[in-house]
């Protein structure tokens, strides 16, 4: 079994088609498989020693509504040797005080239930007022991309952030690498 589960909540397909690429393009061959959490059920984590959550935010700042219903489903997925990690979708310009809320939402629920997330990245280079997704220390909580306003930047978003993770994303929740353990966000 592939070790990643990529797992993602997409209102209008770009972000299935981001996580996709991601598992195309930026991970190993075989390294992933991809879920689109409308149909999916906890019970398809569970062999995966890491799971890498994807999503954009709608409405003002609300998670898409495959994700809504599936946060209650979390509560079935044991995160103790599990490594987590994040790409969230946001348009800054159009709305700079809930950019990529959705994300933040997200960790918050995940951290809850004790996931050890990894992968935080920085803040610089985005201009937003307010974004649930930021943890207040110059880091958002995982990977943000702009499709709509900084889809040139993308790519090269990409490479860094996934050679940040590959590692512990590939080891999973081996070596102790699972949540109270190693690098944390
Ligand atoms: C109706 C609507 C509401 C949106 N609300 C937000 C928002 O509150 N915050 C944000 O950062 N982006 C917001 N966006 C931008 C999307 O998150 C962004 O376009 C994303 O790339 C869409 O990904 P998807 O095709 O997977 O749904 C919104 C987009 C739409 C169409």
């Amino acid at each position: 079994m592939a070790p990643i589960g990529i797992f993602f909540a997409s209102e209008n397909g770009g972000t299935g088609e981001l996580a996709r690429l991601i598992q195309q393009q930026y991970l190993p061959k075989g390294a992933a498989v991809v879920h689109n959490l409308d149909d999916t059920d906890a019970a398809q984590m569970d062999g995966f020693g890491a799971l890498l959550f994807a999503t954009s935010t709608t409405g003002c700042g609300d998670l898409p509504a495959a994700l809504e219903a599936f946060v209650p489903e979390l509560d079935a997925v044991d995160f103790k040797r599990k490594v987590v990690a994040l790409v969230g979708l946001g348009d800054q310009v159009n709305y700079p005080d809930e950019f990529a809320d959705a994300l933040g939402v997200l960790y918050q629920e995940l951290r809850g239930r004790g996931a050890a997330v990894v992968g935080a990245w920085p803040t610089a280079g985005y201009d937003y007022q307010r974004s649930r997704a930021d943890l207040g220390d110059g880091a958002f909580c995982g990977l943000v991309l702009d499709q709509e306003n900084q889809a040139d930047l993308t790519p090269q978003r990409l490479t860094r952030w996934v050679e940040s993770v590959r590692a512990q994303l590939l080891a999973g929740g081996a070596d102790g690498a699972g949540a109270g353990a190693g690098q944390t966000v």
